[in-house]
């Protein structure tokens, strides 16, 4: 069933407007942007209720050890990408990992794209500086344009009609490759408000509110304030939703995130991607799982094995080395093993095309490669071949993981771990 027009919901809109909003865009033009805002709530919503629901119910297995989480793409999607070989490629790769991962497993593999709406990225720096020039940093296609011009890096708020324009684009190419195979959702980070906020939309059935952008929104690592707006718009909709935990996330603020994302301790709602580093993961994450589990908040939880990654080489590029990714994920596995929790899946950064943007893996790409196809326009991704050799290395953890599961290891209550796991 479609989405009616969007209705204002006067009390949940103010909501999120009177609290702090991280990494919004400096938009130049607020009457540009307010027209903006109202042509975007007469467009159609991008997905339905009920394909939400359904990927909630499909988290609810990942969650209870039933199935496997597989969720990818670019670190920023651009509207070039929405194109129906580029989407095709993509959706053909993470179709090829699924299978692997799920022929090892024995587990359903959900299959959620980094896709359809990953356009707006955050910044740990507002300004980019180049040979004494600074201009406002690229914030993803939905805001400015990547070029180093002041014109390209000015936000436009016609780039989220655009948005909007590409997510559709993309979203039909999917639906006709993905014909007679299983489904693929979409999914992005729930970065500007005022987007999320104009295309939330009313389910018809029942009352509750939606974005409808995309079927799982996800809350950055520098956006996950609770006190701020990102918790309030993410605490109003129905959606499946995520959160990324970094190294510095604490077992209160776990207790606090479900408590406020998962009132109702609905199975599916709620995933913790972790993204921790590899030489962190086996450190930090027990105690995380373990306060998840004492909020009696069914949650499923990630591996982001990117993010906690990323270095710098020694010719100066941002880059990931293929070797700690793996090694994240096997910690990953292991923590949850030890406390007979369930590794419930992994989120990277990754396209179908064959560029040089992580070192490492079976091609042996090194430093000097990188400069070769260096194309993301922000992180660096695995390309084609690393993403098969990842998806090949889970599927062995998983195999284990899986039997691990086939036992019905139960859990073993927080008082024993915490003996276990000092
Ligand atoms: C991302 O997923 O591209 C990202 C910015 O991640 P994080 O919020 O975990 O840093
Ligand atoms: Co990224």
């Amino acid at each position: 069933m479609r989405f009616p027009p969007a209705r204002i919901q006067p009390s949940a809109e103010h909501h999120w407007r009177s609290l702090p909003a991280a990494q919004q865009p400096v938009w130049p033009d607020a009457a540009a942007l307010d027209h903006v805002l109202r042509e975007l709530s007469s467009y159609p919503g991008l997905v339905t209720a009920e394909d939400c629901d359904r990927l909630t119910s499909r988290m609810a297995e990942v969650a209870r050890g039933e199935a496997f989480l597989l969720q990818g793409g670019s670190c920023a999607e651009t509207f070039a990408d929405s194109s129906a070989d580029r989407v095709g490629a993509l959706a053909a790769l993470l179709s090829d990992m699924a299978d692997v991962v799920a022929e090892a497993s024995s587990l359903p593999v959900v299959t959620v794209a980094r896709m359809a709406g990953q356009y707006a990225k955050p910044r740990s720096q507002q300004n980019e500086t180049r040979d004494g020039v600074s201009l406002p940093a690229y914030r993803g296609d939905a805001v400015n344009g990547r070029e180093f011009t002041p014109a390209a890096r000015t936000p436009d708020p016609v780039r989220l009609l655009e948005s909007h324009r590409s997510a559709t684009t993309a979203l039909s190419h999917l639906r006709v490759v993905r014909h007679g195979r299983s489904d693929v959702f979409v999914s992005h980070e729930g970065l500007l408000l005022d987007y999320e906020s104009a295309l939330t939309r009313t389910d018809p059935r029942g009352g509750r509110r939606y974005a409808a952008s995309g079927h799982m929104l996800w809350i950055g690592e520098r956006t996950r304030d609770l006190a701020g707006a990102h918790l309030a718009y993410f605490a109003d909709i129905a959606n499946p939703v995520a959160v990324k935990l970094g190294p510095s996330a604490t077992p209160g603020m776990v207790v606090s995130l479900a408590n406020r994302l998962d009132p109702h301790r609905e199975p599916g709602r709620l995933t913790f991607i972790a993204r921790m580093g590899a030489d962190k993961v086996r450190d930090v994450l027990p105690a995380l799982v373990m306060a998840a589990e004492s909020s009696g908040s069914p949650v499923s939880w990630v591996c982001d094995p990117m993010h906690g990654n990323t270095v710098v080489s020694p010719s100066g590029r941002k880059t990931r080395e293929f070797s700690s990714v793996m090694e994240e994920v096997r910690g990953f596995f292991e923590v949850h093993r030890a406390l007979g929790t369930h590794a419930g899946g992994v989120h990277a950064e990754l396209c179908a095309d064959d560029v040089t943007e992580c070192t490492g893996g079976l091609q042996r790409i090194s430093d000097a490669d990188l400069a070769r196809r260096y194309e993301t326009a922000c992180d660096p991704r695995l390309n084609a071949a690393q993403a098969r050799e990842f998806a090949a290395r889970l599927s062995e953890l998983a195999r284990v993981n899986g039997n691990d599961r086939r036992l019905e290891t139960p859990w073993r209550g927080i008082p024993s771990l915490l003996r276990e796991v000092p």
